[in-house]
C-alpha cells in the first residue's frame, strides 16, 4: 500500500485527506502541533481530531511536529526516504486579519516551510505527488473589479460577464491588487510549488481553494466563516457580519469532495498544476444566505448585528470555476451540495458544542 505524508492533519482540510487514505489501507503520516490553537485560541484546537484519527486507524501515525522545524522536518523524510508516494501540504497559517499581526511568522509558515518541504521531497523522493492547499487570495482583491449587481439578500456578477455562469478561472491577474499579507505569503508558496514542477519536474499541483468547510472545521472569528457562523448559531453566541450588508458571496466545498480531488490527482499526476477549486455555483452562498440556512438547521432566530466596515481586501463575490479542474479529471464531482455542506457543518458545531 502507498504512503502519504499529510501536513496539517489535525486540521480540516489534512484530516479529511488523512481519513480518506488510511480508509483506503494507506499508512499515513501525519504532521500537526495544534499550530492552529496557538494562533487563535483553545476553540481552535485541532488535537481532538488528532485523537479521534489516531483511535480509529492503526495505520495513521502521528508526528507533533512544526513544519518550521528544519532539522525535524528533514529527519522524517529520511526516515522515509524514497518510501512517500503522496505528500499533501495542509498546514498553514490561514487567516488574512492574523497575518498583518506577525508578518515573520506567517511567511515562515506558509512560504518558507513550504520551500523546505518541496526541497526535501525532491531530495528523498522524488517521484512523489505533491499536492498544495493554495487559496484564491493569491488572486488578492482583484475579482471586486467585476461588475456586480445588488439582488435582495447576495451580490451578483453582471449576468453578461464571461466568469458569470460558471465562476472566476485561472485566467484571473495575481498581480497589481490588494492580497493581505497572507495572500501574499500563499502566493509566493503557490509559485514555488508550480516551479518544483516546470523546473524540476515534480509533479506538483496548486489548488487555489475558495472556501472548504466540514464537520471537523474548529471555525473562529479569524478563521472558518462557515463552521464560525454555525458554532454561533448552535451555541447562541451573536454573530457580527463583517461589511458588504452581508451580501458578499462564498462559494463552500466540503473538505471530502477536496481530498477525492487530491486522490483524483494523485491517479494522474501532472507537473506544475493549478487548478480553481471549490464548491462553484451549486456551493456558493452569500453570508445572509449563510445565517438563514443556519437558523433553518437550529430552528430559531440567530443574534446578527451587522459592522458596515469590511474587511481589507475581503472579496465581495468569489465562485470558483472548477472546469479546468473537470476537465483534467472528468471522474471527479461534488459528493456535498451545499444542503449537505451545511448540515455536515451543524453536526460538527453540535457534537463540539457536547464535548464543551
Ligand atoms: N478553510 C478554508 O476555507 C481554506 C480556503 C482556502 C485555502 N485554505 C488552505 O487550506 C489549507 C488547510 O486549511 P484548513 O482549513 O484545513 O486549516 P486548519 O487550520 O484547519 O488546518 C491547518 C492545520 O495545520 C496545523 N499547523 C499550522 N501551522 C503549523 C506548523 N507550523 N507546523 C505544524 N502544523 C501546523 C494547524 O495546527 C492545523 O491543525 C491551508 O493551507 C489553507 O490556507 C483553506
Amino acid at each position: 500500500m502507498p504512503t502519504a505524508l499529510i501536513t496539517g492533519s489535525s486540521g480540516l482540510v489534512g484530516s479529511a485527506a488523512a481519513a480518506r487514505f488510511a480508509r483506503q489501507g494507506w499508512a499515513v503520516l501525519g504532521v500537526d502541533n495544534d499550530q492552529r490553537q496557538r494562533f487563535f485560541g483553545p476553540a481552535a484546537s485541532t488535537l481532538g481530531t488528532r485523537a479521534a484519527l489516531e483511535a480509529e486507524f492503526a495505520n495513521y501515525r502521528h508526528y507533533d511536529a512544526d513544519i518550521r522545524d528544519e532539522a525535524a522536518i528533514g529527519a522524517l523524510f529520511a526516515e522515509h526516504a524514497g518510501g512517500v508516494d503522496l505528500v499533501i501540504h495542509a498546514a498553514a497559517q490561514p487567516s488574512h486579519d492574523w497575518a498583518a499581526s506577525a508578518p515573520f511568522v506567517d511567511f515562515q509558515v506558509n512560504a518558507t516551510a513550504t520551500l523546505h518541504l518541496l526541497e526535501m521531497t525532491r531530495r528523498h523522493c522524488p517521484a512523489a505527488v505533491f499536492v498544495y492547499t493554495s487559496t484564491n487570495k493569491v488572486y488578492g482583491d482583484a475579482s471586486n473589479a467585476l461588475p456586480f449587481v445588488e439582488r435582495d439578500t447576495r451580490w451578483e456578477l453582471d449576468p453578461a460577464h464571461p466568469y458569470a455562469a460558471r465562476g472566476i478561472d485561472e485566467s484571473l491577474t495575481v498581480d497589481r491588487s490588494l492580497h493581505s499579507l497572507f495572500g501574499c505569503s500563499k502566493l509566493s508558496a503557490d509559485v514555488m510549488v508550480q516551479e518544483y514542477g516546470r523546473y524540476f519536474g515534480l509533479r506538483t499541483a496548486c489548488f487555489r481553494c475558495g472556501c472548504i468547510t466540514g464537520g471537523n472545521h474548529a471555525g473562529v472569528a479569524l478563521h472558518g466563516f462557515l463552521a464560525h457562523l454555525m458554532r454561533c448559531a448552535v451555541n447562541r453566541q451573536p454573530y457580527v457580519v463583517i461589511g458588504y450588508q452581508g451580501k458578499q458571496v462564498r462559494d463552500n466545498i466540503h473538505a471530502d469532495d477536496l481530498a477525492a480531488a487530491f486522490e483524483a490527482f494523485y491517479r494522474a499526476p501532472r507537473a506544475g498544476a493549478v487548478y480553481n477549486m471549490g464548491g462553484g455555483r451549486q456551493g456558493s452562498c452569500s453570508v445572509r444566505e449563510a445565517v438563514a440556512l443556519a437558523e433553518r438547521l437550529t430552528g430559531r432566530p440567530m443574534d446578527v448585528s451587522y459592522d458596515d466596515h469590511a474587511r481589507k481586501g475581503d472579496h465581495i463575490w468569489w465562485i470558483s470555476d472548477v472546469g479546468a479542474f473537470r476537465r483534467d479529471y472528468p471522474e471527479w464531482d461534488y459528493r456535498y451540495d451545499l444542503a449537505a455542506v451545511a448540515e455536515s457543518v451543524h453536526a460538527g458545531a453540535v457534537a463540539a458544542q457536547s464535548a464543551r
